[in-house]
C-alpha cells in the first residue's frame, strides 16, 4: 500500500458482476489509474460468488483483484458480505429472514433484511468473515475492513422477541414491577404480569407505552452493535492491526450512532445530498452538519467518506445530475469537515438490475471520455495535492447536541405539532437551523450527545432537548457554573430517560434553575399563523411553538417578549447568569432572521472565534483542519456565483492553485480553496 500520508480516492467495485465479460477487469484497472484512484472497496455483496453453494468456496477471482491492486500499489477496503445473503442460505435456513412489525416473515429478496439475532445467520457470517480474514491477513493491499453494509432496520421474529425480553430482564434487574413503574403501564391497564407478555411495538399491538418503544429502539441498537461486534471480532482474530469501519448513513434515525461508533476504529459514511435542489445552500448546511456529526461520533478523528455519487442517484423523485464543479465542491466539503477519503458508489455502472441508472465513475459507454469521469479524475488529482492534509484534525470550541434517544422520544410524543416522517417534531430540522448560524460564520462545531464530555467546549447548544437525564442536567449545570455558555430552547428538560415527565415544574433535571425560568404552558400555532417577539430592537415572527415562561430569579434578564395574544408581554427569550457562565432560553421557534440576530449577539457577547474574522458572503463557509505545524483553511463556495472573501492579515499558501494569497481572494462558482499557513499560538 502507498506509503506516507495520503487521502484515499476510491470506489465500490463489483468485479463479480463482470467476470464473464472478457477484458472488462483489465480495462477497469487502466481506468482506475486514469481516475487517480488509490483504493477499491470490494466484496460488499459478493457472498453468492464467494460461496456459491453451502460449504463450497471460491476466492480465486478475489485473489486476482488483490494481485492487481497490489501491482498498482493501491489498497483494498475489504467488505464482509453480510449485507446480502445467497438464495441457498435463506431457503435452507428461513430463520435468517426478517419478520416485520406486523409479524410477517419476509421472502428472499432485496438486501439488508436479515435477522440480527438468528444464531444461524451469525454462524454463517462468522464463518465467511473468518475465511476472508485468514486468507488476506498480511496482504499488503488490505487497508480497512468494511463490515457489512449500512446496518439498519429491525426484526420482530420470535428469536428477537426473546432476546428483547432477556435484554429487559437485565436492564430492570429481573424486577417486572420496576419495569411497570418506568413504563407507566397502569395507564389503560397495560400492566405486565409476566415477562413473556412483552412484545416489541407493533401497529397491530402496543404503541402507546412510550417507555417500551424507547427500550425497543435501544435494544435494536444494542443488538445491531452485538452483531457488528461479532463480525469485527471475527476479522480481528486474524488481522488485529487492520482498522475496522462500517458505512453509516449520517442522521439515520434507526440506530444510535453515538453508541455504535464507539465499537469502530474509523467512522465512515455514505453521503447523498440533493445537490441541484432549489436551495443548494440549505443542502450544504445539512451536509456540513452530517459530516460534523460523523466526525464527532468518531471522537474527532478523521473519518472516511465511504460513498457518494460521482453524479446522480436513482432513488429520488427527481434524480438530478451534479452540475459541473459540484462534485469537486462536495468532495472537498467532506475533506474540509475532517474526511480523509472521497469514495464512490460505484466504479462501473451495472448493466442490469435496480441500480443500472445510478451514477458511477465509468458509465455504460465504458470509456473515460465523459464529463463525470473527468470530474472524478480531477478530484483524484486534487486529493493528491492535498496529501499532507491526511491525519489533520478539526477542533471546535462549540458543540451542538444531537441525541438519538431524544429524537425517538420526541417522535413518539402525542401532541405539539406534527410534521410527519421520521422527524415528526422537526427536531433534526431545528438542530440544523441552529447549526446554520455557526456554518455561515465559519465557526467549527462538534455534534455530540448528552453523554459526551461538555467541558472541552465553551459553548453548548441544546435545541429541543426534551429528554434530559438528571445526570446530564447536572453536568450541564456544572458546565455553565464553571463558565460555559448554554443555549437551549422550548420543550427542553421535559422527560427523563424513560420518557416520564419531570414533576414539580419544567424544565426539569436542574435546567430550570440553570436558565432561571419556569415553563408553564406551550402554545402551538397553525402553519401560516405567527406571534411576534420583540427583541434586539425589532420584531421577529414566532412560529409553530410559543412556550409561556416566567423568570424566577432576579439575575435572569429578559431579552425578548411576546407581542400579542394572551401571553403578550411575557418573556420569550431570556439570559441567566449562572455561576461564571450564561444560559439562554429561547421559548419560541423563530425563523432564520431571528436565529441570525440572536447568534450575532451571542457570538459577540461571548467572543466566539471564527475560522476567519471577516463576515462571509452568503453561501460561503470556512472550515479549518489542524496539523502539527500548519493549519489548513477550506474556503467553500456553494453557489454558482463568484464570491469574495477577506482573509485575516496573514499570508497563505494556496495548495491547489500554487503561490501565495493575501488580502481579498475571489472564489469562482462552486470553488473551494485550500489555504495553508503556519499554526498560530492561540
Ligand atoms: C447505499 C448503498 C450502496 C448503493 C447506494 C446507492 O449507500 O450502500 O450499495 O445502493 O446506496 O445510492
Ligand atoms: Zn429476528
Amino acid at each position: 500500500m502507498k506509503k506516507g500520508p495520503h487521502l484515499i480516492h476510491g470506489a465500490d467495485y463489483n468485479p463479480e458482476q463482470w467476470l464473464d465479460y472478457e477484458g472488462i477487469i483489465d480495462e477497469d484497472f487502466h481506468l482506475l489509474q486514469a481516475a487517480h484512484m488509490n483504493a477499491v472497496t470490494v466484496g460488499i455483496f459478493s457472498w453468492s460468488r464467494l460461496e456459491p453453494q453451502e460449504g463450497i468456496f471460491d476466492f480465486e477471482w478475489l485473489d486476482d483483484i488483490f494481485r492487481r491492486v497490489n501491482d498498482l500499489g493501491a489498497g483494498i477496503v475489504l467488505a464482509t458480505p453480510s449485507g446480502a445473503r445467497p438464495q441457498w442460505l435463506a431457503r435452507t435456513y428461513p430463520e435468517v429472514l426478517r419478520v416485520n412489525e406486523r409479524r410477517e416473515r419476509e421472502l428472499f429478496g432485496k438486501r439488508h433484511n436479515h435477522c440480527f439475532t438468528s444464531p444461524l445467520y451469525r454462524k454463517k457470517v462468522k464463518q465467511i468473515d473468518r475465511m476472508l480474514a485468514k486468507r488476506y491477513a498480511g496482504n499488503p493491499a488490505l487497508l480497512v475492513w468494511h463490515l457489512s453494509n449500512e446496518y439498519g432496520g429491525e426484526c420482530h421474529c420470535p428469536l428477537c422477541q426473546q432476546a428483547f425480553r432477556e435484554w429487559l430482564k437485565e436492564k430492570y434487574h429481573h424486577d417486572l414491577d420496576e419495569l411497570n413503574r418506568q413504563y407507566w403501564s397502569a395507564f389503560w391497564s397495560h400492566t405486565y404480569t409476566d415477562w413473556q407478555q412483552i412484545e416489541s411495538p407493533s401497529p397491530l399491538g402496543e404503541t402507546s407505552v412510550h417507555g417500551l418503544s424507547l427500550d425497543w429502539k435501544r435494544f435494536v441498537t444494542c443488538q445491531t452493535i452485538d452483531f457488528m461486534k461479532m463480525e469485527r471480532d471475527a476479522v480481528k482474530e486474524f488481522t488485529p492491526e487492520i482498522p475496522v469501519t462500517t458505512n453509516l448513513m449520517g442522521a439515520y434515525s434507526g440506530l444510535d450512532y453515538h453508541k455504535l461508533a464507539k465499537e469502530l476504529d474509523i467512522v465512515s459514511w455514505d453521503s447523498y445530498p440533493m445537490w441541484g435542489s432549489p436551495n443548494d445552500i440549505d443542502v450544504a448546511v445539512g451536509e456540513g452538519l452530517r459530516h460534523d456529526l460523523m466526525r464527532s461520533i468518531g471522537g474527532g478523528k478523521p473519518f472516511m467518506l465511504m460513498e457518494c455519487t460521482p453524479s446522480l442517484v436513482n432513488w429520488r423523485e427527481v434524480n438530478k445530475l451534479k452540475r459541473p464543479g459540484q462534485h469537486r465542491m462536495a468532495s472537498l466539503q467532506a475533506v474540509a469537515h475532517g474526511s480523509d477519503s472521497v469514495q464512490y458508489f460505484q466504479f462501473r455502472k451495472s448493466r442490469g438490475s435496480v441500480e443500472k441508472f445510478h451514477g458511477a465513475v465509468v458509465d455504460h459507454c465504458g470509456h473515460a471520455d465523459t464529463r463525470v469521469f473527468r470530474e472524478v479524475a480531477e478530484v483524484g488529482a486534487i486529493l493528491e495535492k492535498l496529501a499532507e492534509v491526511a491525519g489533520t484534525v478539526v477542533k471546535a470550541d462549540a458543540a451542538i447536541l444531537f441525541d438519538w434517544e431524544n429524537w425517538w422520544a420526541l417522535n413518539d410524543v402525542q401532541g405539539l405539532k406534527r410534521f410527519g416522517g421520521d422527524d415528526d417534531k422537526a427536531y433534526l430540522k431545528t438542530v440544523i437551523e441552529h447549526y446554520r448560524c455557526f456554518w455561515k460564520n465559519g465557526i467549527s462545531v462538534d455534534i455530540i450527545n448528552p453523554e459526551d464530555d461538555f467541558f472541552k467546549y465553551r459553548t453548548i447548544v441544546a435545541p429541543m432537548q426534551y429528554m434530559l437525564t438528571e445526570e446530564a442536567g447536572q453536568r450541564l449545570a456544572v458546565f455553565v457554573k464553571d463558565g460555559g455558555n448554554l443555549v437551549t430552547t422550548y420543550f427542553s428538560g421535559v422527560a427523563n430517560e424513560n420518557d416520564l415527565v419531570y414533576l414539580g415544574g419544567l424544565p426539569g433535571a436542574g435546567l430550570g434553575e440553570v436558565c432561571g425560568i419556569w415553563a408553564e404552558e406551550i402554545d402551538v400555532l397553525w402553519s401560516g399563523q405567527s406571534n411576534q417577539v420583540r427583541c434586539f430592537g425589532r420584531e421577529f415572527d414566532a412560529i409553530d411553538y410559543c412556550e409561556i415562561i416566567h423568570v424566577n430569579t432576579a439575575k435572569a434578564e429578559i431579552l425578548g417578549r411576546y407581542a400579542s395574544d394572551f401571553y403578550a408581554g411575557m418573556p420569550a427569550l431570556t439570559k441567566n447568569n449562572y455561576g461564571k457562565g450564561f444560559a439562554y432560553y429561547i421559548a419560541f421557534r423563530g425563523k432564520a432572521d431571528f436565529l441570525d440576530t440572536f447568534y450575532d449577539y451571542f457570538f459577540s457577547a461571548h467572543k466566539t472565534a471564527r475560522n476567519i474574522s471577516a463576515v462571509l458572503p452568503d453561501g460561503v463557509t470556512v472550515s479549518k483542519r489542524f496539523g502539527k505545524d500548519y493549519e489548513y483553511l477550506f474556503l467553500q463556495n456553494f453557489t454558482d456565483q463568484e464570491k469574495r472573501v477577506k482573509l485575516d492579515s496573514r499570508s497563505f499558501i494556496d495548495l491547489l492553485a500554487g503561490g501565495t494569497v493575501e488580502g481579498v481572494t475571489a472564489l469562482a462558482g462552486y470553488e473551494v480553496k485550500v489555504l495553508k499557513t503556519p499554526k498560530q499560538n492561540s
